[in-house]
């Protein structure tokens, strides 16, 4: 019988670890991101590790990572049940100084790679019928307009939108959702949080005060968990409140 497993890609970063830690608790996990040594860290740290799987890739290869992760599942005998892609590139920067190699690798990233990953999942031959949830980490910038943040933006909008269709097509078997989380620290937005004046402003405009990654992963857990059992092809915003100001 094929062990199953969560997957969380983007599993090194700030985000992904709370989620890998909450998810850990109570399941087997598969850390995905670029560095083993980064992921084997953070396996260590989990309870009883050895239950734990470590599965280091590149998504900006966004057209063979469902492949690669394929022949992983099948060389480990395991299968996925929950789906948690957390991984993203992030990028400021105006119209004007758009380049394309770079959008090309967020969207791959951010995107291409959710949609290859979840269309091997759902193949019989590769994942049995084990997949029962998918989260994509999406943000409020996919509903809040700031300069600069169009590209990032718009490949999160398009992970709602995926996933709405996706909760369709996927049903009764399989719940899809997106968390749009609002602004916490972590190494991609460390400098908007040692900018005193961001800082000042993200407090006076966030009703609840600013979270933490513990606070996305708590919705995490929560929508790939059976209390969760009647949502699906849902946006659920996690913020404090930043974007009903
Ligand atoms: N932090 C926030 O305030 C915030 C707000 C809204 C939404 N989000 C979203 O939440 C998610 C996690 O963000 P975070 O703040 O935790 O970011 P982070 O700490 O910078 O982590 C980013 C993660 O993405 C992985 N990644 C980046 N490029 C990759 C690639 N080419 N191949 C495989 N993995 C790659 C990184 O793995 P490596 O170790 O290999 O680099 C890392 O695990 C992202 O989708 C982000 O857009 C964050």
């Amino acid at each position: 019988m094929r062990q199953t497993y969560s997957l969380v890609t983007g599993a090194s970063g700030g985000i992904g670890q709370a989620v890998v830690r909450e998810l850990s608790a109570s399941g087997r996990v598969i850390l995905s991101g670029r560095s083993i040594d980064r992921l084997e860290a953070i396996r260590s740290e989990c309870g009883s590790p050895e239950g734990h799987l470590v599965w280091a890739t590149d998504l900006a290869d966004s057209a063979t990572c469902g492949v690669a992760l394929a022949s992983f599942l099948n060389e480990h005998d395991a299968a996925i049940e929950h789906f948690v892609h957390c991984a993203g590139v992030f990028d400021v920067r105006l119209l004007r100084m758009i380049d394309w190699d770079d959008a090309y690798r967020m969207f791959n990233v951010n995107v291409f790679s959710a949609i290859e990953i979840i269309r091997q999942l759902s193949r019989k031959r590769v994942n049995g019928q084990a997949l029962r949830t998918i989260t994509l980490i999406s943000s409020i910038a996919s509903r809040i307009g700031t300069p600069g943040y169009h590209l990032y933006a718009a490949s999160k909008g398009a992970l709602n939108a995926l996933a709405r269709s996706l909760a369709v097509e996927l049903a009764p078997e399989v719940r899809v959702n997106c968390v749009l989380p609002g602004g916490v620290e972590t190494e991609s937005t460390r400098a908007m949080f040692a900018n005193e004046e961001t800082l000042a402003r993200m407090k006076a405009s966030t009703p609840l005060g600013l979270g933490t990654v513990g606070d996305i992963a708590s919705a995490v857990a929560f929508l790939v968990s059976d209390k969760a059992r009647w949502i699906t092809g849902q946006e659920i915003v996690i913020d404090g409140g930043r974007s009903i100001v």
